[in-house]
């Protein structure tokens, strides 16, 4: 195998299938929802990685002390030879892990930014000229179909991408990833902690408007793959906390009475003044509900370790 493989495992059509039905349900039920996964196009990509050095958004940097501090007890623990990372993007913080799991054949970042996974790619086996690095563009809520690589298997889901997806939808996701599992291999899950939400709501509302971009960038996407002609500035970017499914809630609201057309569906989609699409949830969690997600799944919660200031958690599980 070349240092840098790169699979897509789904057919460029099948993306676009997805997308279209994505949008056509989302658009025509009420409320109006989008999936999240849609913002990561190359630019919208690019807006996350300005979202993570912004002094609101603590996540990641909270992510990257634990990681810090952490990578030789996870590292210890796990004895991966080969790391699946989901939803690894820029595989920034996943140094510190590249770093301590010393017996390491290959990395597996997996995500369906097809630029970040890339870029980031190109860099690390520049970097490491001794790891395998076999990308696979993939959607992780599909069937995965992971490569063929030595046990064991460490799978690392950061960031807190995982509060992006709805209660229903973590549990098949969960139970999907214990499937993939085998005796012996483990599970490293990164949870953003419910704290007060004043810091939560500036974390998704920043004073210089990335998240705002952000968010609108999913409007540019239908725009440019189904012809739309959403016009970004009609809307206006909100984030909310919804203190009893305790997620935060990013929505555009509409400014104005206003019909967007979308020709690749054949459709015409009115918005009423100050409606609101919902285009991602970003849930917050405690400790025993992690705990019990894991368990439901047939995962053991075996250590858990917070940053300093007990903003967000790594988890790490295995199999039961
Ligand atoms: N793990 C990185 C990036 C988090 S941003 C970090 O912690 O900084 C979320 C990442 O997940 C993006 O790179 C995005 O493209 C990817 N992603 C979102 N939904 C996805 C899905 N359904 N399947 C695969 N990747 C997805
Ligand atoms: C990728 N995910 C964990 C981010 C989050 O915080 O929910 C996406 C994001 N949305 C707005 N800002 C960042």
């Amino acid at each position: 195998m070349s240092p840098f493989q790169i699979t897509r495992t789904l057919p460029e059509d099948a993306t676009d299938a997805a997308l279209r039905a994505d949008v056509l349900q989302g658009l025509t039920t009420t409320p109006k929802t989008l999936p999240p996964k849609w913002f990561y196009d190359a630019h919208g990509s690019e807006l996350f990685e300005q979202i993570t050095e912004l002094q609101e958004y603590y996540p990641t940097r909270a992510e990257r002390e634990i990681l810090r501090d952490r990578a030789g007890e996870i590292a210890a623990a796990a004895r991966a030879r080969t790391l699946v990372e989901l939803g690894s993007g820029s595989s920034e913080k996943t140094r510190h892990l590249l770093d301590a799991l010393t017996g390491l054949h290959t990395y597996v970042p997996v995500d369906v930014s097809d630029s970040a996974l890339t870029q980031a790619g190109q860099a690390l086996v520049a970097e490491r000229p001794g790891l395998a690095v076999h990308a696979l563009i993939a959607d992780f809520t599909g069937d995965l179909a992971l490569p063929d690589t030595p046990g064991p298997r460490l799978l690392a889901f950061l960031g807190g991408t995982i509060g992006n997806l709805l209660p229903a939808e973590r549990a098949d996701f969960l139970g999907s990833l214990r499937a993939l599992l085998a005796p012996g291999d483990a599970l490293l899950l990164g949870t953003d902690l419910v704290k007060d939400e004043r810091v939560l709501v500036r974390a998704y509302d920043d004073a210089a408007g990335v998240t705002a971009a952000f968010n609108k960038n999913v409007l540019t996407v239908v725009n440019r793959e189904l012809g739309a002609d959403f016009d970004p500035a009609a809307f206006d970017h909100v984030a909310l906390w919804d203190p009893r499914d305790e997620w935060i809630e990013m929505r555009l609201r509409s400014r104005t009475g206003q019909t967007v057309k979308i020709p690749a569906l054949d459709l015409a989609v009115d918005f009423a003044a100050g409606e609101e699409l919902r285009t991602e949830v970003s849930a917050k969690f405690r400790e025993e509900g992690v705990r019990a997600e894991l368990a439901h799944a047939g995962l053991e919660l075996t250590h858990w370790w917070t940053d300093r200031a007990g903003r967000f958690a790594l988890s790490l599980s295995t199999v039961r």
